[in-house]
């Protein structure tokens, strides 16, 4: 029999700072409910400059990881499409942070959004050829499309990090899956840029055109169809993206399907409509939203749906395991959303602006609000310096 591999273990973090979509539509000229409902984002993830990738990341993975399960980690794979340098990988620095053992493989996977999903999967097929392999996979980003911008409202930022093992308390992973790419322009950022370049409104056709084509492709490869599956979990670069694409299939189930369904997807929504969008963790945000929220049961079958723009697509499934519940830290979640702070529009401008500059000047940032155990302190030399407390 082959051994079932999958997520064992999910941890979240973003900073503790948020601001408030009702506040952000007064202060440009918007109606509130075309974000609140029209893109479906209640609030959204402020990062302050002491945050990066590689500190959200390391946040994150603290949460699910002991001294014991540390020192059995082989391989980390880092996700992101907002990194910090052309050349060395984020897995570096943060296996470094986390005091891995030194005979671990670290690498970046880059394809805007979908980078997380391509180390989730590549882990899962080293696991299932070393079954005793433990890996660590990370989605971490913040989303910057500019200050008055159309995609303003569709920012956010935080990291997501998965333990990837045989007999995984949280998911097992099906080893079919689809995917789906081509060359399109409807998002990419230049080396020079730090604010993505978006075409939005067909970035969000492209979005539904790759959803149905991974869909199709994935129920003529299995013979599933929507009837097999308790949710759909969606990247979702802000939440009414993942409703467009739900409502794209349902008209395929049963009235009490469709209600199973829109239930599931309400409940793995409700996370990311206080965040944002986190590119490469969206989707497993969304995973651990309806694992908080959802009303699942073990041996149940959830399809997920990857996006990254530029782009790629990949719908892949997984069997809920009954020990779900032993593999995030609900406490833990509930509290640091419940903790965040608002701040006003100005304040959200002014830490939007106090990101480290993009050049090589040395800097020393304020660290004196930072209560999260990885933090960025600077940078001296045009290195970056990282801190733990
Ligand atoms: N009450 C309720 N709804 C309202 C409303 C009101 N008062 N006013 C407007 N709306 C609705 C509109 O009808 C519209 O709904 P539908 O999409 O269902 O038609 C919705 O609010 C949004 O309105 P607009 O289309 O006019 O919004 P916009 O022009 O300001 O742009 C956007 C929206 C294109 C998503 C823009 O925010 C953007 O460019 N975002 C960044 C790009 C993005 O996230 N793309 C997603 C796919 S790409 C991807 O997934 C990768 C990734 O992470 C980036």
């Amino acid at each position: 029999m082959t051994v079932a591999v999958g997520i064992d273990k999910l941890g979240f973090y973003t900073p503790g700072l948020y601001l408030d979509m009702t506040d952000l539509a007064h202060a440009r000229g918007a109606e509130p409910n075309k974000y609140l409902i029209g893109i479906g984002q209640s609030k959204q993830a402020v990062i302050p400059p002491t945050q990066d990738v590689v500190t959200m990341a390391a946040n994150a993975a603290e949460q699910i990881l002991t001294p014991a399960t540390k020192a059995e980690i082989s391989m980390v794979l880092f996700g992101t499409e907002s990194g910090i340098d052309n050349s060395k990988a984020t897995a570096v620095y943060l296996a470094h942070l986390l005091g891995l053992p030194s005979n671990t493989r670290a690498v970046e996977i880059k394809q805007a959004c979908y980078g997380a999903t391509a180390g989730l999967q590549l882990a899962a097929d080293f696991v299932r050829a070393r079954p005793t392999a433990k890996v660590l996979v990370i989605g971490a980003d913040i989303a910057r499309y500019g200050l008055r911008s159309a995609g303003e409202v569709t920012q956010g930022g935080g990291a997501v990090a998965m333990l990837v093992t045989a007999n995984p308390r949280i998911l097992a992973l099906d080893a079919i899956s689809s995917y789906h790419t081509a060359d399109v322009m409807d998002f990419w950022r230049p080396t020079y840029r730090t604010e993505a370049l978006v075409d939005g409104k067909y970035s969000t056709n492209v979005y539904l055109d790759f959803f149905q084509q991974v869909w199709d492709d994935y129920q003529a490869q299995t013979h599933r169809t929507i009837a097999d599956f308790s949710a759909f979990v969606f990247h979702l670069p802000f939440t009414k993206m993942g409703r467009k694409g739900l409502r794209q299939i349902l008209p395929t189930a049963t009235s009490a399907q469709q209600a199973t369904l829109t239930a599931a997807f309400e409940a793995s929504q409700a996370d990311n409509r206080e965040v944002g969008n986190l590119y490469t963790g969206s989707l497993y945000l969304s995973l651990l939203s309806l694992l908080r929220h959802g009303n699942l049961q073990g041996g149940e079958r959830l399809g997920l749906f990857s996006y990254g723009s530029g782009a790629e697509g990949e719908f892949f499934s997984g069997t809920v395991q009954p020990t779900f519940q032993q593999g995030f830290d609900e406490d833990f979640l509930a509290n640091q959303l419940a903790d965040r702070q608002a701040v006003s529009v100005a304040e959200y401008e002014e830490i939007y602006r106090a990101q480290l500059p993009n050049d090589s000047r040395d800097v020393q940032l304020a660290v004196g609000q930072e209560t999260a155990p990885y933090y960025l302190a600077g940078r001296q030399h045009e290195q970056r310096q990282y801190r733990q407390q």
